[in-house]
């Protein structure tokens, strides 16, 4: 989507850095997805405003966060996309308290509070992506969720338009699943963590790496795990034991290392990705009679 040049000028007025013609395909993990227009916000404490001038000028946005967990459509896209203000390493530590913003990256955050001796976090650190999507996601491996530690998450409440503060007792973080509001915006979040020595932190570190690289496609393309593993099942398995490790629609296929994974294995477009998905959730509703639900977002034109 093309914004119009009095959108844009009063947009840079709010300290929106704008930029055109943007290829998605360069910002998401599965090298997939249209171009549009991108709008960098320079402040956090202009988001309302930015919202509502988005809202008068009636333009279609979504946040991007680190697009490690989405898949986006082909062509041009109908959508502006956003980004919050990126700080590095947009974390500070008090105590046993992480003040960290939603646009740090989830594996920085786990290292530097691990170099603040805390941890509680170690299953996280292969996971990519923002903490802001980690957040709404309940992100989560080797038996820990982000949810578990969130004390507080500050977020634009869309339906409101404003920005709240909503203390993590208020919130319900499920398996890859939260009760945040699909429009809402995580901004900023304080999480609890329990003290650990550092190198005891390395070493748990050291060993959810070991068994990621030996079980995961981490040098493709992909969105991770494409599919939610069913309750007391495991998509991973039964797509595996239906020997599609490989299969592949254009350049859309199934990771021959980690069946649940697809992987992005030349130019693969958002329309093969979505066949594939949609052919292998379909033979293993046939002979599992499981319906598998969507981990990865797929964004609609
Ligand atoms: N398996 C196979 N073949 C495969 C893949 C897996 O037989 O091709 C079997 C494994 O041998 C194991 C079982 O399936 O017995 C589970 O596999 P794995 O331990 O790899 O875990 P997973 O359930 O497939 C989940 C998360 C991952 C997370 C890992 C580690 C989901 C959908 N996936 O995978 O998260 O990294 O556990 O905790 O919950 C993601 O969210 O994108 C993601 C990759």
């Amino acid at each position: 989507m093309r914004i119009s040049g009095k959108a844009a000028a009063q947009l840079q007025e709010l300290g929106v850095d704008v930029r055109t013609a943007v290829s998605l395909a360069e910002q998401t993990s599965l090298g997939i997805g249209g171009a549009t227009d991108e709008l960098s916000l320079r402040r956090y404490e202009t988001i309302p405003q930015v919202m509502r001038l988005l809202e008068n000028e009636h333009i279609p946005h979504r946040f991007l966060g680190g697009g490690t967990n989405v898949l986006v459509p082909d062509g041009e896209l109908s959508w502006v996309v956003l980004h919050l203000p990126a700080a590095r390493p947009g974390v500070r530590v008090e105590g046993n308290a992480a003040f960290v913003d939603a646009s740090a990256d989830l594996g920085g955050m786990v290292t530097f509070c691990a170099k603040n001796n805390l941890g509680g976090m170690e299953g996280l650190i292969g996971v990519p992506g923002s903490v802001g999507g980690a957040l709404r996601m309940n992100a989560g491996a080797y038996g820990t969720q982000i949810g578990a530690y969130v004390r507080e998450v500050e977020l634009y409440r869309a339906a409101a338009g404003e920005v709240e503060t909503v203390r993590g007792n208020d919130i319900r973080f499920d398996y890859r699943h939260t009760s945040f509001a699909p429009e809402d915006v995580m901004l900023r979040a304080k999480l609890e963590l329990p003290s650990k020595p550092y190198k005891e932190i390395l070493a748990g570190i050291r060993v959810c790496n070991e068994k990621r690289r030996s079980s995961q496609p981490l040098n493709q393309k992909s969105a991770g795990c494409i599919f939610k593993n069913p309750p007391g099942g495991s998509a991973g398995r039964m797509i595996d034991e239906l020997h599609l490790k490989g299969y592949r629609v254009g350049d859309a296929m199934v990771s021959d290392r980690h069946a649940n994974f697809f992987v992005n294995a030349g130019h693969a477009s958002c329309v093969e990705m979505l066949k594939l998905i949609d052919d292998v959730r379909e033979r293993v509703r046939r002979v599992y009679g499981v319906e598998l639900e969507n981990e990865v977002i797929v964004w609609q034109n």
